[in-house]
């Protein structure tokens, strides 16, 4: 691995600190992944941030040093805003670098502008970080979902709005209400009319639609109608209508022309974007080819941010290099210490288990079989006992445990199999957690 990638970033605040954190941890990870190295050289920031340890990187007070800085091949914008942010983006341009944001409101207002400058300089400029946070949404259009004609897409992309209608729904509590309690949190801005008027997701919708479409950034002609004059009555209404009501971004490719809107929506329960609460993003996209996929995870949060920044940077640092064989991933991280990585034998997982087992009916019996799993430190979590059907000697015995390895269940349930009590073949079935 011999060439190295040279970022320089602008911004030291909740993203910025994120990124300079997962680069330290990820380092070899991520110069696996780029199939070079990848280097933060120069940052640009007012202050300090105790979030992070910058004591051994080159910081500068001023936020455009890392633009004119000649050494750095990426530029991170990641100070938010429109005016000074579009300046230091494109004085990076004019200096030849590629540019990486997590800036929606800069894309959405001045991507158009951008883009050409970006063009005529033969520079990238990514933005993977800019709509639903953490979700690879930009990469899964234009790569993932490259062979479709997208019809349309509908998304959750602010997750303040999300969590104020959550909130609202669940605990019967009226908007002003929730907003204070979202602003406690951290989840709203002290001003929180970008996200409660839609101007947040109108700017991320006009971004995905851009995208999927293939046309200019169109966020002037984005209806925007926010969650603040949503009353509790219609949410609960809805609800026994069997309607959910999200704050959507919804962008349609009809033959009449494009919709671009965003608004409060009734959505049918049983849809599963309908079930996205709280703070997450969901984005569903329906492809001619493909059908409908939906996509789910952190909208918002550092380090969330962070991962998709990293991506970007990746993306740019393997077409910079030009080397063919880091575009396949899989290939680069084998170069690796990880092709030492081992898969690990089933006998040795750990999960809990669901166990249905026919027994006798006849007292003592749960007792004698909770002790094999007790002596072979297995936890039952829970219990259900059934009474016999009619003309039957034999019941179903339901135990949830707790984690245990494969190999300690097999050496139990070889006991409990051979008692007397048990007069069928055990049926038992993993249980995953599948929490974060
Ligand atoms: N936070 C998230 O979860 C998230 C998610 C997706 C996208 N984003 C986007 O990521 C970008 C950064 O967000 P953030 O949450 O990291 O913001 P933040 O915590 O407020 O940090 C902003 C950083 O930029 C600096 N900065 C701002 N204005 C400046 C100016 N005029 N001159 C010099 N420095 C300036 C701040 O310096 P001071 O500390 O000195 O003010 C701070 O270091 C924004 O575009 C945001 O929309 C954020």
């Amino acid at each position: 691995m011999t060439r190295t990638t040279k970022l320089g970033m602008a911004g030291l605040g909740t993203v910025g600190s994120a990124v300079v954190n997962v680069l330290q941890r990820n380092a070899s990870l991520i110069d696996a992944r780029a199939g070079q190295r990848i280097a933060l050289t120069h940052i640009g920031a007012r202050r300090d941030n105790p979030q992070c340890d910058t004591s051994k990187l080159h910081v500068s007070r001023d936020v455009f040093a890392p633009a004119d800085d000649p050494d750095v091949d990426v530029l991170l914008e990641l100070i938010g805003g429109t005016e000074l942010a579009k300046e230091l983006v494109l004085r990076g341009i004019a200096n030849g670098k590629h540019i990486v944001t997590a800036n929606k409101a800069l894309i959405a207002e001045h991507g158009n502008e951008i883009f050409a400058a970006a063009r005529e300089q033969a520079v990238q400029v990514c933005f993977e970080a800019a709509v639903a946070g953490g979700i690879p949404i930009i990469k899964t259009l234009r790569e993932g979902l490259s062979a479709n004609r997208v019809e349309w897409l509908a998304g959750i992309i602010n997750g303040t709005g999300n969590f104020i209608l959550t909130e609202m729904e669940s605990g019967g509590r009226d908007f002003n209400d929730v907003l204070r309690e979202a602003q406690q949190k951290g989840y709203a801005e002290a001003d929180p009319t970008f996200d409660v008027e839609g101007i947040d997701a109108a700017h991320k919708l006009a971004i995905l639609a851009s995208i999927a479409f293939g046309m200019p950034l169109q966020f002037d002609k984005t209806f925007t109608e926010g969650i603040s004059a949503l009353d509790l009555q219609d949410i609960a209404f809805a609800k026994e209508l069997g309607y959910r009501i999200k704050h959507l971004g919804i962008a349609r490719n009809t033959a009449q022309g494009v919709e671009l809107r965003v608004h409060p929506t009734l959505i049918p329960d049983s849809r599963l974007i309908a079930n996205v609460d709280g703070v997450m993003n969901a984005v569903l996209i329906k492809g001619d080819a493909v059908g409908a996929t939906l996509h789910y995870g952190a909208g918002a949060g550092g380090e969330a941010t962070a991962s998709a920044v990293i991506a970007d940077v990746i993306d740019v640092a393997r077409v910079i290099d030009g080397e063919t064989k880091h575009h396949v991933p899989a290939l680069s991280v084998v170069d690796q210490a990880l092709e030492a990585l081992q898969v690990l034998p089933i006998e040795e997982v750990t999960t809990a288990f669901y166990l249905r087992l026919t027994v006798l009916d006849e007292p003592g019996v749960l007792s004698t079989i909770s002790k094999h799993f007790s002596d072979a430190g297995i936890s039952i979590e829970a219990v259900i006992q059934k009474q016999p059907a009619p003309g039957e000697n034999t019941v179903p015995l339901i135990l949830l445990t707790d984690l245990t390895t494969q190999r300690t269940l097999r050496s139990a349930l070889d006991q409990v199999q051979s008692l007397p009590q048990t007069t069928a073949p055990v049926v038992s079935l993993r249980v995953e957690n599948l929490g974060a």
